[in-house]
Formats: structure tokens, sequence, C-alpha cells
């Protein structure tokens, strides 16, 4: 047990350290709150500055720091990843989706900002996201590892297997019966995918060769899984005050969650065989895979 509260200890740390890392690029890449029109930037800035655990960039640099990864280039992947993941929340949020009026612990863009600005806030954080990916530094050299990169993300982000499929399927099926295979589809595409993306095209970003980068796309793909299932159980076990957000609306909202199919220990239990099994996947990294071992052991035993 000791063992177990020292490296909770320790990932904290890490985490904050490393928050507050991607927290000072995330304000210079913004454009600043007093630039014309300035609500936009007010609601861009209002929701992605917020806070956040700033999982899938810290996901992102730490698989570059695995693969001895340029940081320079790699910090513009990690910021880009948290400016979709904040449009997908600021959307998520909206009345004609989950219709929530808290998020990192503040009123959502929507109810501060109102249903316009809140939607044009979050196509621009998409939009600036993947300026920012064209923007990664680098010679003419690293043009087609920037294409790809971009490509893989898209893939991700889109309407196949991407966060919106996961999206469209999570909200054709609220307050409706839906199979086992149903719900690992829509958390896998919904969440699983961004977070994949976020180890896989640091991966890529790196340089790393195919097995690397196939090994390290399981990886993410399985804590993803993991991640979105612990979602589902602290909506039913969190307080609003954890976790910066309401809690119990899945329950209200009839939506497909691990809880409802499985029971809570039963999806305790596998998001932890899920996260065992995606450590499993990072042997051949040696003493290179701590951090993202640590990360992967957070998604278990996080309350927030
Ligand atoms: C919340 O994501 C939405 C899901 C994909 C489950 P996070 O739990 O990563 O939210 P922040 O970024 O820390 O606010
Ligand atoms: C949201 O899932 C996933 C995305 C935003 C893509 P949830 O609807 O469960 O996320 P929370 O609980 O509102 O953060
Ligand atoms: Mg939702
Ligand atoms: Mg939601
Ligand atoms: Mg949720």
């Amino acid at each position: 047990l000791n063992e177990q509260i020292r490296n909770s200890l320790e990932i904290h740390d890490y985490l904050n350290q490393q928050k507050q890392v991607v927290d000072s690029y995330l304000d210079d890449f913004l454009p600043s709150a007093s630039e014309y029109p300035e609500i936009i930037h007010e609601a861009m800035r209002y929701s992605l500055l917020a806070g956040g655990k700033r999982l899938r960039p810290i996901l992102a640099l730490a698989t570059t720091d695995a693969l001895d990864g340029d940081f320079h280039r790699a910090i513009f992947l990690a910021c880009a990843l948290e400016m979709i993941h904040t449009y997908s929340l600021i959307h998520d949020d909206l009345p004609a989706m989950d219709n929530d009026d808290y998020r990192r612990g503040q009123l959502t863009c929507h109810k501060k900002f109102g249903e316009g600005i809140a939607i044009l806030a979050g196509n621009a954080l998409l939009t600036q996201a993947f300026q920012l990916l064209a923007e990664i530094p680098g010679d003419e050299s690293l043009a087609p590892t920037k294409i790809r990169t971009i490509h893989h993300i898209c893939r991700a982000i889109g309407s196949r297997k991407g966060v919106i499929a996961g999206q469209v399927v999570d909200l054709i099926t609220q307050g409706k019966q839906f199979t086992r295979k149903e719900l690992e589809y829509i958390h896998s595409a919904k969440t699983g995918a961004l977070i994949e993306a976020s180890v896989y095209t640091a991966a890529i970003l790196a340089g790393a060769d195919r097995d690397t980068r196939q090994r390290l796309r399981n990886f993410g793909s399985t804590i993803g899984l993991a991640f979105q299932i612990v979602d589902d159980v602290l909506d039913v076990t969190g307080s609003p005050e954890e976790l910066g957000k309401a809690s119990g609306k899945d329950t209200a909202g009839h939506k497909a969650t691990y809880p409802r199919l499985y029971g809570l220990e039963r999806s305790r239990e596998i998001a932890n065989e899920l996260v065992e099994a995606a450590i499993q996947e990072l042997s051949f990294l040696g003493d290179k895979s701590e951090k993202l071992k640590e990360l992967a052991q957070f998604i278990s035993i996080r309350r927030f």
C-alpha cells in the first residue's frame, strides 16, 4: 500500500509539472483576448485555459521523451491535441448534446457566452489546432511526417470510428437498448481514438519505426478505452467538486455506459485489466517506458 501511495504522489507531481509546461505554451499559441473580434478569443481562452488534466498533451510529450524525440516539435502537437479535446468538450456540453452547465469547475462555454459563440469557439479551437500542426517547426524534409501526423489526427476525430462517430452513436443510443459491441465502439471512438492518436502521432513525429508505432498505438487505444470506462464510473461515484462537472448525468440521461451494462465493480475491473494489458505492451521500451506506465496507472486510480 505504501508503494501505491508513493506512486500516486509521484504521478500527481509529474502531472502538475507537465501541466504547467503545456499551459504556458497553450497561452502563447492562442490569440490574445484583446484581439478583434475579442469575444471569440475570450471564449476560446476561457474554455482552454480553465484547467483540465492535460492528459492528451502529456501523453504525447511522454511518448516523445520515451523515443528521444524533439520537444520543440512535440509541443506543437501536444497543444493541438488539447485544443481538439477542448473543442470536443465545448460541443459535448451544448444543449443539443449533453446539456451541461459546468465544466472544468466553471460555467460551460455556452452558459457563459451563449450557444452561437460556444459553437464558434469550438470550431475555432479545432481550426487553430490544424494551423498549429501545419506550423510544426522543421525543414522541408519533415513535410511528409507532418502530413502523416495530420492525416492520422483527421482519422481519429472524424466520422469513421473517430470522435464524431463515437459522439453520434452516443447520441442515437441515448434512452435505447445497446449491445456490448456498440458500447465498446462508442467509448473507443468518442474517447479512445484521440488518446490513441496522442501516443501514435507523437511516435510518428519522433520518427519511430513501424513496430514501435504499432505497439504504442495498441497501448494508446487500450488506455483510451479504459479512460472512458473510468469516466463512466466517476459519473456514478464522483462529486461535482472533485470532477469540476456534474455527476449522475449518464444515469439521468439514459446514456450507454459501462456501469449500466456491467455494474460498477465489473466496470472498474475491466478498466484495471485494460490498463495492465496496455502496460504489458510497453515492455519493449525497457526503462524508457516509466512515465507512460505511470500515466496508464493514473487512469485507473484517478478520482477526477
Ligand atoms: C473528459 O475528458 C471527457 C472525456 C473524454 C471522458 P477529461 O477527463 O480528460 O477532461 P479534462 O481535460 O481533464 O477537463
Ligand atoms: C465525452 O464523453 C467525449 C467527448 C467529449 C468526445 P462524456 O460526455 O462522457 O464526457 P463528460 O462526462 O461530459 O466529460
Ligand atoms: Mg457526451
Ligand atoms: Mg458529456
Ligand atoms: Mg462522462
